[in-house]
């Protein structure tokens, strides 16, 4: 059965931060600091998600998605990040899974979007080799308590997001300005998933995924200074996070200076390259590099013109998903399990939002052509309008609108359009 979705994360979506013994992450840290997130957003109350999960349920229903895509909070579940687990926390997805197979939807969750319980980030974060464990020890109180019902499941989401926001930029949570000293976290966040991966199937778990944000890198010329650069770029976004997964090994990044991260220690790679149930792919819009840039760095964004942009002015390039799925198929071959698009989307204003069906319709219509791939899913970014990280509530990208006073959801036109989208290909 292909799967169709929509994706949320926890923070962005449930609000509640303070209920039922849920202890504080690092954006529930990061966004009460002044001038992190736009207009000093918060998630503290999100879409209520937490309180409103029955209607969410309802509307995917509604929408004839028969996939769901969600993420747990790490601090619902372990308030300090490991120690004692908080059974409420665990309650409210164990209501959840049971809501979402009662209405023929295939739970899909996430172990880590980003949510890191505070009390981890003050021993280190995932600059601490310990985090890892840590990571797998909870990913083993999750499933014991919901392997016989969720048969699918995905570790971490975009770890070179987490890592070149929250690590080496600051523009994210636990917002560090390291730079390439971040590097760690690449590696404890790819350890974590590989001892995850181990953790899970002895609780159960038969599929096991993990969520890669993937580019098509475009060098912006044909001189050998930008290919160097644009191979430079898709080393450290695509394929530092791919290869050591699929293939056992990390990509060579001297043209960052650098000889092999220090961190590794032998056997790591066999952890982290255990083998997949399915690579779950998040694709927004190619990226277009020249080269040199600043600061020492190998690369920089020369930015795409010429093509429509969404609300956040990302440049929306249907064909990159074929090119993207194309270029993973040709690079790992038999070591490329089957593919799900685990979220691709768009931010418009507007409730008759004929812009994001002609997206959704143009992404959805490459993925179709595309060859060489087992492509087993797609999961819309995302159900409902919700707390867009450093933008806060100011980038929409639900199907369905949400009155952040009243917490009225209203299916925008690209919600109806799905449904018949749908059922046309079913
Ligand atoms: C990727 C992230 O996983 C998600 O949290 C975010 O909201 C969307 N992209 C849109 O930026």
């Amino acid at each position: 059965m292909f799967l169709w979705g929509t994706a949320t994360a926890s923070y962005q979506i449930e609000g509640a931060v303070r209920e039922d013994g849920r202890g504080p992450s690092i954006w529930d840290t990061f966004s009460h600091e002044p001038g992190r997130v736009r207009d000093g957003h918060t998630g503290d109350v999100a879409c209520d998600h937490y309180h409103r999960w029955a209607e969410d349920v309802a509307l995917m229903a509604g929408a004839g998605l028969n996939a769901y895509r969600f993420s747990i909070a790490w601090p619902r579940v372990l308030p300090s990040g490991y120690g004692a687990v908080n059974p409420a926390g665990l309650d409210f997805y164990d209501r959840l899974v049971d809501a979402l197979h009662e209405r023929g939807i295939t739970p899909v969750p996430t172990l880590f979007h980003w949510d890191l319980p505070q009390a981890l980030e003050d021993e280190g974060g995932w600059l601490s080799r310990d985090t890892a464990g840590r990571f797998a020890d909870y990913a083993a109180v999750v499933a014991e308590r919901l392997s016989d019902r969720v048969d699918m499941w995905i570790t971490l989401n975009e770890p070179f997001v987490h890592m070149v926001f929250g690590y080496g930029l600051g523009m994210h949570a636990p917002g560090r300005t390291l730079f390439l000293d971040a590097l760690p976290v690449a590696h404890h966040q790819l350890l974590g998933h590989g001892l995850a991966v181990q953790a899970l199937r002895a609780a159960g778990a038969r599929q096991v995924l993990v969520t890669n944000n993937c580019t098509p890198v475009w060098p912006a010329s044909g001189s050998e200074e930008d290919r160097a650069a644009a191979d430079a770029y898709d080393t450290l976004h695509n394929r530092l996070f791919n290869d050591p997964v699929l293939l056992g090994a990390y990509p060579d990044l001297s043209a960052y200076g650098i000889d092999g991260l220090d961190v590794v220690r032998p056997g790591d790679l066999e952890t982290i390259a255990q083998p997949l149930d399915g690579l779950g792919v998040n694709y927004y819009n190619p990226t277009r590099i020249a080269g040199p840039g600043a600061d020492g760095l190998p690369f920089r964004d020369a930015g795409i013109t010429g093509y429509p942009t969404t609300a956040f002015g990302w440049p929306v390039v249907p064909e990159g998903l074929r090119e993207l799925l194309e270029g993973l198929a040709a690079r790992y071959g038999e070591a490329l399990p089957p593919v799900y698009v685990t979220e691709n989307g768009c931010s418009y204003e507007g409730i008759d939002d004929q812009e994001r069906i002609a997206y959704l319709d143009g992404h959805i219509a490459a993925a179709e052509r595309v060859e060489g791939v087992d492509l087993r899913g797609y999961f819309v970014w995302s159900l409902l309008d919700n707390f867009e990280w450093a933008e806060g509530y100011h980038q929409r990208f639900g199907l369905v609108h949400v009155d952040f006073e009243t917490q009225r959801r209203t299916p925008k036109a690209s919600y109806h359009w799905l449904r018949e989208r749908i059922a046309a290909r079913s």
